[in-house]
């Protein structure tokens, strides 16, 4: 039975662009079922939209000297086209500095304050006397008080999830000035989550909320038994939306009121593009609200939200929220400030056109009930053994024959045999498997159902040798190929959720646009006799283990180069007098012959013209140097540093050195050639 769908996915902060752990978290599941969704003939809104405020984006704006507005259009319009570029197919991309959403989220508060459901406080807020400034959220950084995490925020505990107030927090030290915070008096108003304590108990708890996911039933419940308390929903910043009643001058909404709003007027921005109502999407009780989150997102859209739209009186509740577990990669948590991330933009320069194999190594490992790691190892085997090997093996094969013995017209079939009955039988009951694991939300699960699929098809191909019996048995291969092309149109369709291009591509070559997801389970035939499909192309091909190891190296990279920029500069020598430094001799001198000193991993036994003399020195330069790599360099020689022997040879002198960051010496020299022996001051 058709129903209505208001499904939406976490708005993504506009302070960067969006990674792997987003795309396996919360976009590509929620594409897939607001896909599958469509495809069953449902009546569907799938909204999302730029988070646009809040505190890490002033951050950043600060940081690179230029205005908030400046850094949420650059990422506003990078975050937007990934999500085109991936297939991930929005109703309606959103943003929160829109007109709209600033109008609806400033009647839904005065909605409220109206409702006297808040409650109007003055109390002592942290405060930065330096910066001038109150500190909330990620302004100010601290000892968790539940779990011991140092580096929990004013707002929330990424450690153990908990939501804090500023207030709550040992130790608080404000994240601009380092300083430690004095406390100021200072009016908010908060929404008293306690008042709503009964309402959540019931609604959750008491609910049929038992199958929801058990990590966010069980996190959900822990925080309802340890008690809610008020929440101040307004902020001392600037940037943000306005607080719209008597006394809010100078304050905001904080981002976590607003943003969820957001859903909303990106529903009526929506409709009213599209001439529609938007109200039946939030306020008609047939209608299934769904939020598509991340783990650290819980408490918001299932404690919050749902007060705030409880106390707001006409809206809708969410029917679910199936919030997935974080994805690490290659073993550590992502990072953005660690640039320990795949970003789409950059996965798409080295990968064109693969859009779908990330969609589907990532779903297929998604982290749905426990963290889960992405390693490149394993892309390339969801690729080479599944995609490749097992999908793509079958249709090619398919298509293939089918041009060869056929000239593309898809063969008559004649009688069918057993196995031919019982594998038309089990292609119809697909999509009802597919189905239940879509509708329970695991999408894992849902993916592997679809490989199996493409499994059926080539064990099926290999059982029946369609190759051997064309030279013998010219009807029963019209048969074998028959069956065959009908596994490939219903993989064309029921691989559009988790694999769109390749659905696309598949349609294409097949050239079936007009069955429908029920038309799987419910016709007998899906590609007709006498039908001509098109020409063969491959749907994808083999990753080769040079491109992954580049993508490894990559990541090695940006270790060392985070590692590199997060090393303390050493602090400054004791000071020295000029007639200290002039006692120093350091000359320009010349390699002249370099060898490596035996037994040793480190040491090469230099020839050095210093200009006075050609002396022996040696150095330790063997791991990043080659002998031959140094003869006729020039370098900077401290030459009158008392000799001493290394390995029983005498070194005469110190070569003057320095290490980039990924641990390479680099000589100190002259940027021309010069004559050795000329004095450096
Ligand atoms: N911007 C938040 C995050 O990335 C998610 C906001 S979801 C919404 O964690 F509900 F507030 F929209
Ligand atoms: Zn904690």
């Amino acid at each position: 039975m058709s129903k209505r769908y208001t499904i939406t996915a976490a708005l993504p902060y506009t302070n960067g662009p969006i990674h792997i752990g987003h795309l396996a978290g919360v976009y590509v599941p929620a594409d897939i079922y607001a896909r599958y969704k469509r495809l069953t003939g449902n009546d569907v809104a799938f909204i999302c939209g730029s988070d646009e405020h809040g505190v890490p984006i002033t951050i950043k704006a600060k940081k690179e000297g230029v205005t908030p507005q400046d850094i949420v259009d650059k990422y506003h319009a990078i975050i937007k086209k990934s999500f085109v570029d991936f297939g991930i197919t929005f109703d309606n991309y959103s943003r929160t500095s829109a007109k709209i959403h600033h109008e609806t989220a400033s009647e839904f508060f005065k909605t409220l304050y109206d409702k006297h459901e808040f409650v109007e406080e003055v109390t002592e807020q942290l405060y930065d006397e330096e910066a001038n400034q109150f500190l909330a959220d990620r302004f100010v950084t601290g000892t968790c008080p539940k779990c011991g995490n140092e580096e929990a925020y004013g707002d929330q505990c990424e450690n153990c999830g908990s939501s804090l107030n500023a207030t709550d927090l040992i130790g608080p030290k404000s994240a601009i000035t380092g300083n430690v915070p004095t406390l100021k008096e200072t009016k908010h108003w908060f929404l008293p989550l306690n008042k709503h304590e009964n309402f959540l108990r019931e609604w959750i708890l008491k609910g049929h909320k038992k199958d929801w996911k058990p990590n966010v039933y069980g996190q959900v419940k822990s925080w309802i038994d340890d008690g809610l308390r008020p929440r101040a929903v307004t902020r001392d910043l600037d940037w943000g939306i306005p607080v719209p009643v008597p006394g809010g001058e100078g304050k905001v909404l904080y981002v976590w009121f607003d943003a969820p709003i957001g859903y909303i007027s990106a529903t009526k921005e929506w409709a009213a593009q599209e001439g529609k109502d938007w109200e039946p999407y939030w306020k008609d009780k047939d209608t299934k609200l769904v939020h598509f989150i991340g783990k650290d997102n819980i408490v918001f859209h299932c404690i919050i939200f749902p007060s705030m739209l409880k106390a707001e009186g006409s809206y809708i509740l969410p029917d679910n929220v199936p919030a997935n577990e974080f994805l690490n990669l290659e073993g550590n948590k992502l990072s953005t400030s660690k640039n320990w991330a795949v970003w789409l933009p950059d996965y798409l320069e080295d990968f064109p056109n693969q859009q779908d194999v990330l969609r589907y190594a990532l779903t297929a490992n998604a982290p749905e009930s426990k963290d889960n790691d992405f390693t490149w190892k394993d892309f390339q085997a969801r690729n080479n053994n599944e995609l490749v090997a097992i999908f793509g093996n079958f249709i090619n094969r398919v298509v293939v024959l089918t041009n060869k013995y056929y000239d593309g017209v898809i063969p008559e079939a004649s009688d069918f045999s057993e196995v031919d009955t019982e594998t038309l039988a089990t292609v119809k009951a697909y999509p009802s498997v597919i189905e239940s694991s879509i509708e329970r939300y695991r999408f894992r699960e849902a993916s592997q159902e679809l490989m199996n699929l493409a499994r059926l098809g080539n064990k099926y191909l290999a059982d029946e040798e369609p190759w051997k019996l064309v030279k013998t048995d010219e009807a029963r291969t019209k048969t074998i190929m028959f069956i065959a092309l009908q596994i490939a149109s219903a993989l064309a369709t029921l691989s559009e959720p988790f694999l769109p291009f390749t659905s696309n591509k598949l349609k294409r070559i097949l050239d079936t646009h007009s069955n429908s997801w029920t038309d799987i389970s419910t016709k007998d035939i899906l590609l007709p006799s006498g039908h001509r499909i098109g020409k063969g192309e491959l749907l994808f091909s083999k990753i080769e283990d040079k491109t992954i190891q580049e993508q490894l190296d990559k990541l090695e990279a940006s270790k060392k180069a985070n590692e590199a920029a997060n090393k303390e500069v050493e602090p400054q020598k004791e000071t020295i007098t000029f007639d200290d430094f002039t006692k120093l001799d350091m000359r320009v001198g010349t390699i002249l012959e370099a060898e490596k000193m035996p037994k040793t991993k480190k040491l090469l036994v230099l020839k050095v013209d210093t200009g006075i003399d050609t002396r022996t020195i040696v150095s330790g330069i063997a791991e990043s140097f080659t002998p031959e790599e140094v003869v006729g360099k020039q370098v900077t020689v401290l030459v009158n540093l008392a000799p001493r022997a290394l390995r029983g040879v005498e070194s005469e002198g110190m070569i003057l050195m320095t290490e980039t960051p990924e641990g390479k010496l680099v000589f100190v020299n002259p940027d021309t050639t010069v004559n050795s022996g000329l004095q450096i001051s």
